[in-house]
């Protein structure tokens, strides 16, 4: 008994080290996909809501025309092995979890569980999204709920509780995925749930997810098992640049760079909250955080720059594409922004891990080229010493792309809804050659 226990000691000590030198870990290749986007059968949710509204999804399709992966995540693994991948990034469906207020339902947590250790069984590696944009139907007004950081926060335990012990066993963990985005295009665009275009909203809305992130993350600090952990949010960079050498377009870059990048990243970071825009008052709060620092890694998630000129109407700046080729939903494909992306998050000094990157592409014209081109770029800040953890790439088979439906074809794998399978674009065995000529 007592060697039993001395091993045991030894082995979270162990434990502990291995977590500390994090830049060690195998480096993760994989691919990551959320829980509203690929699962099908959508629970009650907001964006379930919205999708059921005409005019909302641009070409009328609905979320459960895909492929399924709440049922059939065996063969995604099992593609997912076929890459060569060592890590796999998904979300939890909180209204599967929580589908009443305070009310969790057993059997999804197991199934949640049955899927991370089918994960585990090929190799991978789970990287795992507690809130990836969409909320239960029951949170009236969602993240702008005063409840919301309480809920998301029992939510959280809950499942981090679950599958952080045995046999899932999850170590990376993602609290947000791209907090900014979510405030901006539900408050100020207005094309994602609750359709607001109201630019203090905004920034109450960015404050609100920070506030969530930080009780989530003070809560799960204290549980048992805290210390295999790591935390992050998943944060949409993008690299700001002024469209011409006037100080005012710098001065917009500056600003944009400010509000898109920094104020989210230092808020959950810092537990300071600083949201602030041309046009706005400034929503100011210090939250106390646990241990002093509110992530372990910094999740990245890229897919271009921008470009900003002054404009003298609010805001005051215009943002606009490159003028490089463009994917087939009009984004810029800008590699070098990868590197730029990576130079600015490592002043934050934490290990980074490239938790999306990926290209709309559906004639597979460029993704090959696009993933040999951004990840040269990821070799490029490795080799200046930035510590690059990983690279998932969005995403492993075409999914709901939000409020562009299905139309848009971010798929290393296409699925044909009729037929009922799978079928893997040549850039999926370009991916693989990539993976294995780093190993
Ligand atoms: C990101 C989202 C992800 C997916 C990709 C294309 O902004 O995090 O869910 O829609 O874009």
């Amino acid at each position: 008994m007592k060697t039993a226990a001395l091993l045991a000691a030894l082995g979270s000590l162990v434990s502990a080290s291995t977590f500390a030198a994090a830049p060690t870990d195998p480096f993760l290749w994989g691919v990551a996909n959320a829980a509203f986007q690929t699962e099908g059968e959508p629970a009650p949710s907001d964006w379930a809501a919205w999708t059921k509204v005409s005019g909302r999804i641009a070409d009328g399709s609905k979320p459960d025309q895909v492929f399924g992966f709440w049922k059939n995540y065996e063969k995604e693994f099992d593609l997912a092995h076929d890459l060569g991948a060592n890590a796999f990034r998904m979300s939890i469906a909180w209204e599967r979890v929580e589908p009443e207020p305070g009310k969790f339902d057993e059997a999804a947590l197991a199934h949640y569980e049955a899927m991370i250790v089918a994960m585990r069984k090929r190799g991978l590696d789970p990287v795992v999204t507690l809130h990836h944009f969409v909320n239960p139907a029951w949170l009236k007004d969602g993240i702008s709920n005063p409840e919301f950081p309480a809920r998301f926060t029992d939510f959280a335990t809950r499942v981090v509780a679950r599958l952080g012990a045995a046999p899932a066993k999850v170590r990376w963990w993602i609290t947000l995925n791209e907090p900014t985005v979510l405030a901006k295009s539900g408050y100020l665009d207005g094309d994602w749930p609750p359709g607001k275009q109201d630019l203090q909203a905004t920034c109450e809305a960015m404050a609100q997810l920070v506030r969530a992130h930080v009780r989530a993350v003070n809560a799960l600090r204290k549980l048992p098992g805290a210390a295999d952990w790591r935390f992050g949010i998943a944060k949409h960079w993008r690299p700001f640049e002024a469209k011409t050498f006037s100080p005012l377009d710098w001065l917009g870059a500056k600003i944009t760079d400010h509000f898109f990048n920094r104020e989210m990243m230092d808020g959950v970071l810092t537990g300071k909250i600083r949201m602030w825009a041309p046009g706005a008052k400034k929503v100011k709060e210090d939250l106390p955080i646990e241990g002093g620092r509110g992530l372990d890694f910094i999740g990245v998630n890229y897919y271009g720059r921008s470009i900003v000129s002054f404009s003298t109407k609010s805001p005051f700046v215009i943002v606009a594409e490159g003028d490089g080729p463009k994917n087939d939903i009009g984004w810029e494909m800008h590699a070098e922004g990868m590197y730029e992306t990576l130079r600015q998050v490592a002043e934050y000094g934490l290990p980074i891990l490239v938790t999306e990157n990926g290209v709309a592409d559906a004639n597979d014209a460029y993704r090959a080229g696009f993933i040999r081109d951004h990840v040269a770029e990821i070799d490029r800040a490795r080799a200046e010493g930035i510590p690059v953890t990983g690279y998932l790439h969005w995403t492993l088979t075409d999914n709901f792309e939000w409020a562009k439906g299905l139309a848009p074809k971010f798929g290393l794998c296409a699925y044909s809804l009729t037929e009922k399978t799978h079928s893997c674009r040549p850039s999926f065995q370009e991916y693989r050659k990539v993976i294995q000529a780093h190993r």
